[in-house]
């Protein structure tokens, strides 16, 4: 059976007590007696522990550390987080408009994205963000033609794609040189040459993110290597680089893979930034949000054909869709656990009519009823994030869990919010 603990870092606070699931010192099954299912249910411990972890085997160096709200965007996390320090890194408008609803100030937010709107751009710099995090030479130059008719001067820094293979899943490499993501060198070297063709726009800063779920140092240190080298050679040339944003990217514990820990990290790469005088910056989002949230769900019906026994469950992939997006491995525990129950090996999968719509395949789980709750593990991470209403499925409500209190935190969706803003 799975163990509560695995990994030698303590990873979460989901654990049994008596074979029962417990989040801190809530148990599960009284909060879906609450709530029905499905439910995300989010630890405020994990969270904050893990955002702890980063801050302290960074300390020495004071980097902002920009949580990365994408990851996971419910207020609740976001105000957690902003109340222990956290910055915010955002993509859209949207989540500028979040990040302002937690009283996140500008000058702890940066702003990634390929494809940024002027409207974007126009809010962005009203709340005098610290720094565009700018992937193109058009959007630089109309960032740069915004600001300069809103007369505000306004930080950039270049993302640079430093084509290195992270060793992850193919949708989620970011800096290989097929990638849309961010400019290469010799691009990259073309601005700053020019850069005072910007009036606005100060270029003073380098962002590179290569990508997610990266589980060692070495594709980092590659990375960041090469970028050291490029601040060297803008440096010489009179260039000086104030910002340095290394991205996010660093694994959470899905199973029995073995990432890096928050200090191993810092230990591999603090070294190369020694005597360097930029402010840097990261935007880690996997690395805390994930190990934080489950997505608690119920069998509907248990369904044996003449090849398998299939375990129907109540949430689907519009709810959580990354196994049906990047064939990625959940643990999935029962939410009351009885030892004595036989063993079967099962597909888990959901109501959705799309045969990718499974959480998990030939997978080996204590006998399965019709009723039974179970808990999808590590979802906290692009869980609810990227849930949808696809086969009109209103989306699952979302349960903060502080000590021994919970509190909704997203209400469930009726079929009136499906239907909100349209017209027959
Ligand atoms: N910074 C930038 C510029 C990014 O594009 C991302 C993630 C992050 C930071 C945060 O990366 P993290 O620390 O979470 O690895 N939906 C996929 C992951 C997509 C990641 C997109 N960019 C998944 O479920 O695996």
């Amino acid at each position: 059976m799975p163990p509560t603990d695995f990994h030698e870092e303590k990873m979460h606070d989901f654990y049994y007590k008596q074979g029962e699931l417990y989040c801190d010192k809530v148990r599960v099954s009284k909060i879906l007696k609450k709530t029905g299912t499905p439910a995300y249910i989010y630890s405020h411990k994990t969270f904050t522990d893990h955002l702890a972890k980063l801050q302290r085997a960074f300390r020495s160096a004071k980097p902002l550390l920009c949580y990365s709200v994408k990851a996971n965007s419910n207020l609740a996390v976001l105000r957690a987080l902003v109340k222990k320090g956290a910055g915010l890194d955002i993509v859209s408008g949207g989540e500028l408009f979040r990040a302002r609803k937690v009283k996140c100030q500008g000058k702890n937010i940066v702003y990634a994205g390929v494809g940024k709107t002027d409207e974007e751009i126009r809010a962005a710099i009203k709340v005098r963000i610290l720094l565009f995090n700018v992937e193109s030479v058009p959007e630089l130059e109309q960032i740069d033609a915004i600001a300069r008719k809103m007369r505000k001067k306004v930080n950039v820094s270049l993302r640079i794609n430093p084509n290195v293979d992270p060793h992850t899943h193919d949708y989620i490499t970011t800096g290989k040189a097929e990638n849309k993501f961010g400019i290469d060198f010799e691009k990259a070297r073309e601005v700053f040459q020019d850069v005072k063709r910007f009036t606005h726009a100060q270029v003073s800063g380098i962002h590179v993110h290569i990508g997610s779920q990266i589980e060692t140092g070495d594709p980092f240190v590659e990375a960041f290597q090469k970028i050291l080298e490029f601040i060297d050679e803008l440096e010489e040339s009179g260039i000086k680089i104030k910002f340095l944003n290394l991205g996010g990217g660093l694994g959470a514990v899905y199973s029995d893979e073995n990432p890096q820990t928050a200090e191993e990290f810092a230990r591999k790469i603090l070294p190369l930034f020694k005597k360097r005088k930029f402010r840097l910056i990261f935007e880690p989002g996997r690395f805390i949000a994930a190990n934080s949230g489950i997505l608690a769900t119920r069998v509907i019906y248990v369904k044996e054909t003449d090849m398998k026994k299939f375990v129907i469950v109540d949430a689907g992939m519009n709810d959580f869709i990354r196994p049906a997006f990047y064939n990625a491995f959940h643990q999935i525990w029962p939410v009351v656990k009885n030892e004595k129950a036989q063993a079967w090996v099962y597909d888990v999968v959901g109501p959705i009519c799309e045969s990718g719509d499974f959480f998990a395949k030939n997978r080996e789980l204590l006998e399965m009823h019709s009723g039974d709750p179970l808990a999808i593990m590590t979802a906290g991470a692009y869980g609810f994030a990227m849930a949808s209403n696809y086969n009109s499925r209103p989306r699952a409500c979302e349960v903060m869990v502080k000590g021994s209190t919970f509190k909704v935190v997203r209400k469930r969706e009726t079929y009136q919010d499906l239907i909100r803003g349209e017209r027959a």
